[in-house]
């Protein structure tokens, strides 16, 4: 006797059974499996009316590295980046954000995120790339900023005069002004900021972290997110200027409060207007510090915080009352922490 044609009967009835169902659990992984295709924060492009003035502070008052200059723009690096640089001003008329770089996990997870975005009519295109990276890939967020991903990336390499005896610290730590550390993370203001959040996670596949959600969960504040194990790389606050596209603030990181602390000292001998801190925020448990760099943007000191290693984490949401003032302990954020941002459209009025 040959095989039973009859799927419910005999062993190809099994096989077909078994292979209706892998496929149908393939489709389900497809649907809920993360996704890992970026591996951090690459860079940000600051744009700055000042660039002089600018490059003193990140140079000279938070002790950055200068690795190139060219046309309107300086690249820059903290001492312990990888990477080249993962900082770029630019000259422009105006302050606020430029291109938002992420990198991805390998050349396969670039193209499947690149395919993603253009199907998403989100996609700008691609280019050959910036100071120190391979082939990236250009779009915008809902709201407007625009992001790149790439992959290749080039590795520091330093001169003598800043090596490190340590083998595996990629420059030395030269103890110039604050000596920040990396580019830790930034915030965006958008619009609409559920909308903004979901692309970071469906597209991007960033992991949500923590929400300030007002109204009994009807406004959705602020959402923090993360590709990685740091607490957040990206975050959206809502614009309540109504602007599109705007710069609540960057972050660089330094290795402890003290650092912190010692900003404050170095920040307030040389004139920079300090917003808020050094304090503690609830929300992320962060050590900060605030200031306007000379161009205008907002810029944060940043330390402490928490790693977040589990892959079923769930959001920490936070209502108004919980908020709070958005510390933890020591002064309220004041309101120009909730509504200045650069550009500054209000300036403008
Ligand atoms: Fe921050």
């Amino acid at each position: 006797m040959g095989a039973s044609l009859d799927p419910d009967q005999g062993a190809l009835g099994r096989r077909l059974r078994t292979l209706v169902a892998t496929a149908e659990m393939a489709v389900r992984m497809s649907e809920t499996e993360p996704i890992h295709d970026i591996a951090h924060l690459g860079g940000i492009e600051l744009l700055t009316p000042e660039p002089e003035r600018s490059l003193w502070y990140f140079r000279n008052l938070l002790g950055m590295e200068v690795v190139q200059v060219a046309g309107p723009s300086v690249w820059l690096r903290g001492y312990g980046d990888r990477a080249a640089s993962t900082f770029k001003l630019t000259h422009a008329a105006s302050p606020g954000v430029g291109c938002v770089s992420w990198r991805a996990t390998s050349e396969a997870a670039l193209e499947r995120r690149a395919a993603a975005l253009e199907a998403a009519s989100l996609g700008i295109g691609w280019s050959n790339g910036d100071f120190g990276r391979g082939r990236s890939y250009r779009f915008r967020d809902p709201d407007g900023h625009a992001m790149e991903l790439y992959y290749d990336e080039l590795a520091y390499v330093a001169p003598p005069e800043l090596r490190s005896a340590l083998k595996n610290q990629p420059q030395r730590y030269t103890g110039r002004g604050v000596g920040v550390r990396r580019t830790d993370h930034l915030a965006l203001m958008a619009g609409d900021v559920p909308a903004n959040r979901r692309f970071a996670q469906e597209l991007l596949g960033f992991q949500l972290r923590e929400q300030v959600i007002f109204e009994d969960g009807q406004r959705e504040i602020g959402s923090w997110m993360s590709p990685n194990a740091i607490h957040h790389q990206l975050a959206y606050v809502v614009d309540r200027e109504g602007g599109h596209g705007r710069l609540h603030h960057v972050s660089l990181w330094v290795d402890n409060r003290d650092d912190v602390l010692r900003a404050a000292d170095i920040l307030t001998e040389n004139g920079i207007f300090i917003e808020a801190g050094p304090s503690k925020h609830n929300n992320s448990q962060g050590f900060y510090l605030y200031s306007y760099e000379p161009g205008g943007n907002r810029v944060e000191i940043y330390s402490g915080s928490y790693l977040v290693l589990a892959p079923d984490w769930q959001p920490v949401i936070w209502n108004e009352q919980e908020r709070g003032t958005g510390t933890y302990w020591g002064a309220p954020l004041p309101e120009t922490f909730l509504r200045y941002a650069t550009p500054d459209i209000a300036a403008k009025e």
